[in-house]
């Protein structure tokens, strides 16, 4: 029974590799369908046969309750972007120089970039463990689950000498007609439409329950790999990818590889540009990478991207449709904002029926009028926006503020001096109540990731949850009861409600919701001040010390503080039990860059310039603005310019972004 089994998953995988890889089917769906069933019967009789890389387990998972962290062994960089020709020619140009070659003698290879998400998926011995997504690059989420599902990812390499690690890098992505097979159901399911095919992956990738991604019809294809220990030599990326394809993977299509020399580019991007809209998947670029693993070795990264390899992205995309009606949507903070609502165009890709129109000084300036003509843009992954009037609509109805929030009812009111109008009707309203609410609970802050959006606005309509505070007196019987909930749910997200009270303080404060205070300016302020009474009982000028705080989003804190409505709030909280350590305090003794001047530049990966600035005068140096001779250190990031050029020329010392963390490890 095993060597059958076994051989009928044999013949499943090659059938699906086929299938899935190679887009050429060579068996009937009935006789397919007869072997999976054959197959099922088997693992049901025996179960303790059931063996990791059979096709039935790529379904069927159970749903993930967290999402787990992974700590990637290899960095999952990114690239850094060229708009036209001459920037994609010169950064060639630059890496020519550094080696001291001649452009035109460049191996280059030229793939899709695909748009999706960057996925790594780990094989140890041949088997796929895990798979993971970027994330910050250092650190991704575990989405086996879900990965598992999409069938071109082989389970098991096709080689009977697998390496004992592989790690596979790629992008996992929807194809179009996926794409809009699934928006086709979401719309007579009546549940969420994807404005694009990478949002569509993304969301189905990050499911927690992975039998939706089961009926999404993804596709993965490699660009690369991470970590490696097995017999191959490789001397070019192209290998790797001829490597890739045999062990099972599919082949990025319209890849090439020729010299770098400017005609070579230009030809390329043309033939890509008008070979776009033919692609089964949607691409928003080309990558350009250095050919030659030597050769790329010796250029090195800056920061987070490589310098052997760019993306040439497309430019956006624009086309003309009806201004139908503008709707006022009011958000966390009681802003509302106008949002075109659109004859249906197909852009780049994508169905796009409704735009964003920033303000009412924006439709002023663009001297817009419902049933106009308008030209819209969509570009990459940013909300489309309208960008201007084509033609006058023959009837053209004002565009007008409603005088009374269309939520609450309450009256809309414009502060002196900015573009917003706001809904007067602050935690009374319920669109700023929920949306606070989800505001605090979600990932980003509170992370009670049981608690979704949707149980927020059900549990806002039953009256359970009418401000933060209240979510610390739910029951389970708020919850048990709800239609689609049970005993279990109601306890899953009392679980996760109870985990969430530890926390941190520049947590908590981005969690209020304070108007314009992100999760950064949070973070910043709790570290100033290190503790909640002092950042209570800070004045706007006290504010205005804290380093990146400017005025208004200084003057929105103290305001907020100053509130008795939040003030109840936030003791409701802390009485509720939510807690957390007070920043700690850098003793003197512990400024081992006490007197050093240091210099920021170029855009850092890991860490923002505020979280960087932060470390390093907590160390005690001063950073500038500028470099001079007075300076002891520059810290160059990604795209780093003439600050950096201005250091090599005065010979001061120059540590990108990994040497200064590692340095900054060593101090502290
Ligand atoms: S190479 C070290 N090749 O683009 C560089 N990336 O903007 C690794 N992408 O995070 C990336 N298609 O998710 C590479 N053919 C391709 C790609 C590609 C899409 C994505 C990838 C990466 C992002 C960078």
């Amino acid at each position: 029974m095993n060597e059958h089994y076994t051989a009928l998953i044999a013949q499943i995988n090659d059938w699906d590799h086929a299938y899935y890889v190679l887009d050429n089917p060579v068996i009937s769906d009935a006789d397919y369908d007869q072997a999976f069933k054959k197959l099922l019967d088997i693992e049901t009789q025996y179960p303790d046969l059931i063996s990791p890389d059979s096709p039935s387990q790529r379904v069927g998972a159970k749903p993930i309750d967290d999402y787990v962290k992974i700590k990637h062994s290899v960095r999952m960089l990114s690239l850094s972007n060229a708009f036209n020709l001459e920037e994609t020619f010169a950064f060639f140009e630059k890496a020519a120089k550094d080696l001291e070659l001649n452009p035109a003698d460049l191996d280059i290879f030229s793939e899709p970039k695909l748009d999706g998400l960057a996925i790594t998926l780990h094989y140890d011995n041949g088997l796929l463990t895990y798979a993971a997504t970027r994330g910050d690059g250092q650190i991704g989420e575990d989405v086996t689950h879900t990965i598992k599902t999409i069938k071109s990812i082989p389970l098991k390499l096709n080689t009977p000498t697998p390496p004992k690690e592989l790690e596979v890098r790629g992008e996992a992505f929807m194809p179009k007609a996926a794409f809009i097979k699934t928006n086709r159901l979401a719309l007579e399911n009546d549940s969420r439409v994807f404005v694009n095919p990478r949002n569509a992956a993304a969301g189905t990738i990050r499911q927690m329950n992975p039998k939706v991604a089961t009926e999404r019809d993804l596709q993965f294809i490699p660009y690369g790999i991470g970590a490696y220990e097995g017999d191959q030599q490789f001397t070019k990326h192209s290998e790797i990818l001829a490597h890739l394809q045999q062990l099972g993977f599919r082949k990025n299509p319209e890849s090439f590889a020729f010299k770098g020399d400017f005609a070579a580019f230009t030809d390329n991007y043309q033939h890509m540009e008008n070979l776009r809209l033919e692609l089964p998947m949607e691409i928003d670029g080309i990558v350009y990478k250095v050919d030659d693993l030597d050769l790329q070795n010796r250029l090195g990264f800056i920061a987070r991207s490589p310098k052997w390899a760019v993306a040439r992205k497309f430019p956006a995309q624009n086309d003309v449709t009806q201004l139908l009606a503008v709707d006022f949507q009011v958000g966390r903070t009681g802003v509302l904002t106008p949002v075109a609502r659109l004859t249906p165009v197909f852009v780049g890709g994508a169905t796009v029926s409704n735009a964003t129109l920033h303000n009412m000084d924006e439709i002023k300036r663009l001297d817009l009028y419902i049933g106009d003509d308008v030209e819209i843009q969509r570009a990459g992954d940013v909300i489309p926006k309208v960008v201007k009037v084509v033609t006058a609509g023959s009837q053209r109805d004002p565009i007008v503020m409603p005088e009374h929030c269309p939520v609450c009812q309450a009256p809309v009111e414009r502060t002196e001096g900015q573009a917003a109008y706001r809904c007067t009707g602050g935690l009374t309203c319920a669109a700023q109540a929920s949306e606070r609410i989800k505001h605090y609970a979600s990932r980003k802050f509170m992370n009670i990731n049981n608690l979704g959006t949707k149980l927020v606005d059900v549990l806002y309509s039953t009256g359970a949850l009418k401000n933060i505070a209240d979510i610390y007196s739910l029951t389970a019987d708020d919850i048990a009861t709800l239609e689609g909930q049970g005993d279990k749910s109601a306890q899953n997200v009392l679980d996760s409600i109870e985990a969430s009270k530890s926390t941190t303080l520049g947590t908590f404060v981005g969690a209020l919701g304070i108007h314009e205070v992100g999760e950064e300016g949070a973070k910043t302020i709790a570290k100033y001040f290190k503790n909640l009474p002092a950042i209570q009982a800070a004045s706007v000028e006290d504010l205005q010390q804290v380093p990146d705080i400017g005025p208004v989003m200084a003057q929105n804190v103290a305001h907020f503080f100053s509130d008795e409505k939040n003030q109840a709030i936030i003791e409701a909280l802390i009485a509720a039990g939510v807690t957390w350590p007070d920043e700690p305090e850098t003793p003197a003794t512990e400024q081992p860059l006490a007197g050093e001047t240091w210099v920021l530049t170029g855009t850092l990966a890991q860490l923002t310039r505020s979280e960087a600035k932060a470390i390093l005068e907590r160390l005690g140096a001063k950073v500038a603005g500028s470099v001079s001779k007075k300076t002891h250190c520059v810290v160059a990031g990604s795209e780093a310019g003439s600050k950096l050029t201005q250091a090599e020329t005065l010979g001061i010392k120059i540590l990108n972004e990994d040497e200064f963390l590692a340095l900054v490890k060593q101090e502290t």
